[in-house]
């Protein structure tokens, strides 16, 4: 798949990791201990990234220029204030495959979600349906049947999941297809995970765009585990919206503030009924203090509040490194890296686990998830107290991430040693 001649053997490890141009990145962030000191197996990148190094002093930055400024710092600050979250505008763009005007960061994963309903969800009696993937993550499922409900309707009826076939665990593209095909015209809003947060499938989003919007429904996607870990050409593809937060692969830190893409044809959509807040208004008016509300164009319109600064300062500490790596060269080595890991899980070759995760890597992120259903989440404990960090997701699943910023083919190696060794015990 990947073109790279996998090897068993610890050397093969070594020698993939000395020949990286990536390898380096690495060191920019902070791996958490083991208890006798040794830096962790850290796969949880899809839940939450590391630190990196830098964050500390972009945040210390802006707590000395609110100590030495005060208010001042708004306009005076070494990065003013006012305009501090235009610092990620180019960098958040890149990465998602955005103009700049498209996109934000603000909030939060479901806040953006709401917000983005209440201006593209606008359901009529005839269609009125919302598609998500069966098992979509409890947040969406929540904030889609709240949308439901307000609006009137009953989401038994209005919620539509797609579902894997009986024995399955990812949904097929052609069944994806299929239902816009058939009840496209019920659709309102398709709903989709770039990539599934349980199973780890990518879904083709170019191709449900396409199909979704020709059936005049409003295509949007949750990118959350999607953001820093695929090629988004989100412009191009042409969703209404999407959303996602910045602390699984965008190591922006716990509860970092989110991003959200609204596409150009909707920037000055004045029409589009939106809850409000100052920071969406006009900026050149804003200190006027006026009453009545006039948006500002593009994605920067859908802002409520002033942003949190202190957490936006490590957001912008990796973001120059993802702009520094490039998205292009790290999904490059995300598709070995993630391929190695396959191969080494597969020589295992033991029934008492299985991969759920599409093994196509078109059809896929850096996520593998094992399905293990004679163990519980005391054996995900069992693993990090052998010092290997992944998380475990109920009933069966064990999920695990070889990020390419920061994890190595001998993270991948020591991983299936010790995953091995915990399984196959008694
Ligand atoms: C796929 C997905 N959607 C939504 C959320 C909720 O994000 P937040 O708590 O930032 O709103 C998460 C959080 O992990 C997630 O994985």
């Amino acid at each position: 798949m990947t073109g790279t001649q996998y090897e068993t053997g610890a050397a093969f490890a070594a020698r993939m990791d000395a020949n990286d141009p990536l390898a380096s990145f690495r060191t920019r962030f902070l791996f958490p201990k083991t208890a006798n000191g040794e830096d962790s197996v850290y796969l949880c990148g899809h839940s939450l990234g590391l630190q990196p190094k830098k964050a500390i002093d972009y945040i210390e930055q802006e707590l000395r220029d609110w100590a030495d400024l005060g208010v001042e710092g708004h306009f005076r600050a070494r990065n003013p204030w006012m305009p501090y979250h235009r610092l990620l505008a180019e960098q958040t763009a890149a990465l998602v495959g955005a103009k700049p005007e498209e996109v934000v960061v603000m909030n939060s994963l479901t806040v953006n979600l709401h917000l983005m309903m209440v201006s593209f969800y606008r359901p009529t009696p005839k269609r009125h349906r919302i598609v998500v993937e069966r098992g979509a993550f409890p947040s969406d499922q929540y904030a889609v049947k709240s949308q439901i409900k307000v609006h009137g309707y009953d989401s038994g009826s209005a919620l539509i999941e797609l579902t894997p076939r009986p024995g399955e665990f990812c949904v097929r593209e052609e069944d994806v297809d299929e239902l816009i095909e058939h009840e496209g015209e019920s659709i309102a809003l398709i709903l989709l995970g770039g990539v599934n947060y349980a199973t780890g499938q990518a879904f083709d989003m170019r191709r449900i765009t396409r199909s979704g919007r020709a059936r005049g429904c409003v295509v949007g996607f949750d990118l959350a585990h999607a953001a820093g870990n695929l090629l988004l050409s989100l412009h191009e593809w042409g969703p209404d919206f999407a959303v996602w937060c910045c602390y699984k692969y965008l190591n922006g830190g716990p509860g970092c503030v989110g991003g959200c893409f609204v596409h150009e044809r909707h920037a000055r959509a004045w029409e589009l009924p939106r809850y409000a807040g100052w920071w969406g208004h006009d900026e050149k008016l804003r200190f006027e203090m006026g009453p009545d509300f006039q948006p500002m164009a593009g994605a920067e319109g859908w802002q409520l509040s002033n942003p949190p600064i202190l957490a936006l300062a490590p957001l912008r500490a990796s973001m120059e490194i993802f702009h520094e790596a490039g998205m292009e060269r790290l999904r490059a080595k995300s598709v070995a890296l993630t391929g190695y890991l396959e191969f080494l899980l597969e020589q295992i070759a033991s029934p008492k686990f299985s991969i759920i995760t599409p093994p196509e890597s078109t059809r896929r992120g850096a996520q593998i998830s094992l399905r293990i259903p004679d163990q519980g989440k005391a054996f995900c404990e069992e693993l990090a107290s052998a010092g290997v960090i992944g998380d475990w997701r109920e009933p069966d699943i064990l999920r695990v991430a070889p990020v390419p910023l920061y994890n190595s083919y001998q993270d991948v190696y020591e991983f299936v040693r010790r995953f091995s060794a915990s399984l196959l015990k008694d």
